[in-house]
């Protein structure tokens, strides 16, 4: 079949990549999509079960790291456009090993840009390289006020700095070699398919199994929550629409202490799980706060909505119930993510606080 576009899509196998190769495999049977996943621990073929045999779909195994390998493949496929969400994607992970968030995220993003650069030279307006980053990167806010477009970047994490260094990558290879690109700076996402290191996942293994709660600090950190797969749409809505060079905020203008957001998780789940009120908060432990922990994340997403219509499709508590139900209706997905290297990063996690 002679497909519109060949589009490459990087982290595909993880968290949001998963939903993002969904929604484009089911809603563009004319664009063949290749899922270039190394599958780290976060990385799971599992999450695309449902279309892994869709014949406008295909999985690589490689390293974004691996630059020889990678130029190759490009050369090999002539992918049409690429859509980069492949990443070391956890703060406390970064903090233990801050090197593999800059080969990763830095030098991974540096080796796609030369590889697509390469391959698109001489006719770069007719490709589209999207890089997929994080709200993370303009720093802590204090009590008032909210990321726009134009805020400085700030980050504090090895995580936050590692993405920002990807997004200045991604705008210098817009300016110096012509490359097409657009940026989206995202606020934390929940729902199906995420990794339980992750505060709403595992929370909700530990709430299920009645274990401790590990809330960092006071729990008043404040984060602003939106759906995964409303996430999803957005990004269709900015590969398809959004002017070349541009950037947009993605946020859900839901934002939540922790400690407000686990209650209410507590709550949800005392009552599907047929528990009385109140049991499962008792589960709730305070342990030494994360080093370097923003305070607050406020996402002003007025551009996306205003220029190209795009709004969260979920009411907060709506997805929050959604979410709890798919864990618990795929009790085998978590055991399976839940053994073998992840249960050696939680002993070694946790048991240091
Ligand atoms: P994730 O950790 O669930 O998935 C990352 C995927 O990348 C995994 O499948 C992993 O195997 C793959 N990967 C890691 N290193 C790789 C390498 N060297 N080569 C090839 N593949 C590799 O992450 P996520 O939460 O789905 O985040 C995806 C992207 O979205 C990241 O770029 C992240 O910075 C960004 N983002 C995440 C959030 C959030 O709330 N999770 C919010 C905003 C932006
Ligand atoms: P996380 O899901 O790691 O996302 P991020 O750090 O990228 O925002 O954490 C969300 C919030 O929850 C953050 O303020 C840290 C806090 N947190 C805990 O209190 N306990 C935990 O065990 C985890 C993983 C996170």
């Amino acid at each position: 079949m002679n497909y519109k576009k060949k589009i490459l899509v990087t982290g595909g196998a993880g968290f949001i990549g998963s939903h993002v190769v969904r929604l484009f495999v089911n809603k563009y049977p004319e664009y063949q999509i290749v899922n270039l996943d190394v599958l780290t621990y976060a990385g799971n073929l599992a999450n695309l079960r449902d279309i892994e045999n869709k014949q406008n779909y295909r999985f690589v195994k490689m390293d974004i790291v691996d630059a020889e390998s990678i130029t190759k493949l490009f050369q090999a496929e002539k992918f049409t456009d690429v859509i980069h969400l492949a990443a070391e994607s956890h703060v406390d992970r970064s903090i233990s090993n801050p090197t593999e968030f800059v080969m990763t995220n830095v030098i991974g993003t540096v080796n796609l840009l030369n590889a697509a650069k390469l391959i698109w030279k001489g006719e770069m307006e007719k490709h589209r390289f999207y890089h997929v980053s994080t709200d993370e990167v303009y720093g802590s806010l204090g009590e008032i006020g909210m990321f726009t477009e134009n805020t400085a970047y700030d980050p504090h994490s090895p995580y936050s700095a590692s993405k920002a260094s990807s997004d200045h990558f991604v705008r210098a290879y817009g300016d110096t070699y012509g490359l097409k690109t657009v940026i989206s700076n995202c606020s934390n996402n929940y729902g199906s398919y995420q990794f339980p290191e992750k505060l709403l996942p595992l929370f909700i293994n530990n709430i299920q199994h009645k274990k401790a709660l590990p809330v960092y600090g006071k729990g008043e950190n404040v984060r602003d929550w939106l759906w995964v797969e409303d996430h999803a749409r957005a990004i269709d809505v900015l590969f398809h629409q959004a002017a070349s060079g541009s950037t947009y905020n993605i946020g859900g203008h839901n934002e939540w202490t922790n400690i407000a957001l686990i209650k209410l998780l507590c709550k949800i789940m005392d009552k599907k799980l047929g528990r009385s009120e109140g049991e499962s908060e008792k589960l709730i432990s305070y342990v030494t706060d994360r080093a370097g922990h923003d305070l607050r994340y406020a996402i002003d997403s007025t551009k996306l909505q205003n220029d190209l219509g795009w709004t969260p499709s979920l009411q907060f508590e709506e997805g929050l119930e959604k979410t709890v139900t798919w864990y618990l209706e795929n009790k085998e997905w978590l055991e399976h993510v839940t053994s073998g290297d992840y249960q050696n990063y939680y002993e070694k996690q946790y048991e240091k606080r």
